[in-house]
């Protein structure tokens, strides 16, 4: 058992404080005392992406760093790219909406790592940027596996979500 600390963060707007062994990862603290099960754990070593979160602003694999380093953080989950503005109409967010047409998943066990992952990699473009080509997505999909769908729908939803981003669209 290791020393216990407080760990106040913001997620997805709301304000949490809670308790956590020094030990415990960002990802479990999301899971277990925020309750935000949207983020997925799969390997726990860094390799597979589906934890992906975002940091303030930085997009980071919540298996990889402790509850207590992200203590005064603002920190987004798939969770929060919902709109729900009105309750009763939640809204997809722009990439969750790219993905859903596209059908990029099967199971969906990594689909929130990879939207998040998505979601940051599109930030990060140039909004001049030229609409990526089959090669940049690949390589940026690189940093996540998905054992489902061989790839192509995720390529097509990243690529979807790209172009309604470059044009200022949903
Ligand atoms: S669970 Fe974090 S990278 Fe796989
Ligand atoms: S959809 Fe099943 S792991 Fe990606």
């Amino acid at each position: 058992m290791s020393p216990k600390r407080t760990v106040e963060l913001r997620a997805n707007g709301t304000e949490y404080s809670a308790e956590a062994e020094t030990r415990t990862t960002l990802a479990d603290f999301l899971r277990r005392q925020c309750g935000l099960t949207g983020t997925h754990l799969g390997c726990e070593h860094g390799v597979c992406g589906t934890c992906t979160v975002l940091v303030d602003g930085a997009a980071v694999r919540s298996c990889l760093i402790l509850a207590v380093q992200a203590d005064g953080c603002e920190v987004s989950t798939i969770e929060g790219l919902v709109d729900t503005t009105d309750p009763g109409n939640p809204v997809l967010g722009p990439v969750q909406q790219a993905f859903a047409e596209a059908m990029s998943f099967q199971c969906g066990f990594c689909t929130p790592g990879i939207v998040m992952s998505t979601v940051s990699w599109l930030a990060d473009r140039p909004a001049d940027a030229d609409e990526p080509s089959d090669r940049e997505i690949r390589e940026f999909l690189s940093g996540t596996l998905c054992r489902c769908t061989g790839y192509t729908s995720i390529v097509e939803g990243v690529r979807l979500a790209a172009q309604r981003s470059s044009s200022g669209g949903p």
